[in-house]
C-alpha cells in the first residue's frame, strides 16, 4: 500500500477573449521603470487605478471557475504588475502562509520567456534534489498555487519584455473584516 497524503495543486487557466484584452490592458499597466530592484514593478506604490477595473473584468470568469474548482469563496487582495527586460529576474520568493496566490502571463512568448519556477515543499527522497516544476503555459493564461509555494522568475534571455500580473487571494474578505474592526 502506498499513501499519498498531501497534494500540490496547480490551477491554470485561460482568459477567455484574450486577444481582445491584451491591448486594453498592456496598456495600462505602468511602463519599465526599474528602481534598484531585479524586476520593474508596481509592487510597492500600486498603479491599479490605471489597470485594477480592466484586469478585474478580463478575470472574473476565471476566478468564478476557480472559485468552484477550489470549493471555497476567494477574495481579491492585493495585485500588482511586473515587467522584465533581458537580465531581469525575481529570486525565489513566496507571497505568505496562506491563502492563494497567481500569476497571469500578460506579454509571454513560450518561445522567448520561461514560466515560473515552482519548487517543492519536500526534497526528493532518493537524491535529496530540489523538486522543482516548470507549467508550459502560453500568453493569457493563469496559473494559481497556494501563496507559501516558494518559486521564481528565471533571468530573462529575452530582448521582449515579459509582463504579468500577480496577485493574491484569501478564503475570507479580510479588508472587510479589517473595516468591521475599524467601526466598532
Ligand atoms: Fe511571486
Amino acid at each position: 500500500m502506498i499513501h499519498l497524503p498531501f497534494k500540490f495543486p496547480l490551477f491554470q487557466y485561460t482568459v477567455p477573449d484574450w486577444k481582445y484584452w491584451k491591448p486594453l490592458l498592456l496598456d495600462k499597466i505602468p511602463q519599465y521603470d526599474l528602481k534598484g530592484d531585479t524586476v520593474s514593478t508596481d509592487y510597492h506604490s500600486p498603479h491599479i487605478d490605471q489597470y485594477g477595473s480592466i484586469f478585474e473584468e478580463c478575470v472574473s470568469s476565471v476566478l468564478d471557475n476557480f472559485h468552484k474548482d477550489v470549493g471555497h469563496p476567494v477574495y481579491l487582495r492585493n495585485v500588482w504588475a511586473q515587467r522584465a527586460r533581458k537580465g531581469d529576474y525575481h529570486c525565489t520568493h513566496n507571497h505568505g502562509s496562506s491563502g492563494w496566490s497567481a500569476v497571469f502571463y500578460v506579454n509571454f512568448d513560450p518561445k522567448e520567456h520561461t514560466s515560473t519556477g515552482f519548487f517543492s515543499p519536500f526534497t526528493d527522497p532518493a537524491t535529496g534534489d530540489v523538486l522543482t516544476y516548470y507549467p508550459e503555459v502560453n500568453e493569457g493564461d493563469i496559473v494559481i498555487f497556494p501563496a507559501q509555494t516558494l518559486h521564481s522568475a528565471n533571468p530573462s534571455t529575452s530582448d521582449i519584455e515579459r509582463v504579468i500580473i500577480s496577485f493574491n487571494m484569501m478564503s475570507v474578505n479580510e479588508i472587510e473584516i479589517y473595516n468591521l474592526g475599524e467601526n466598532k
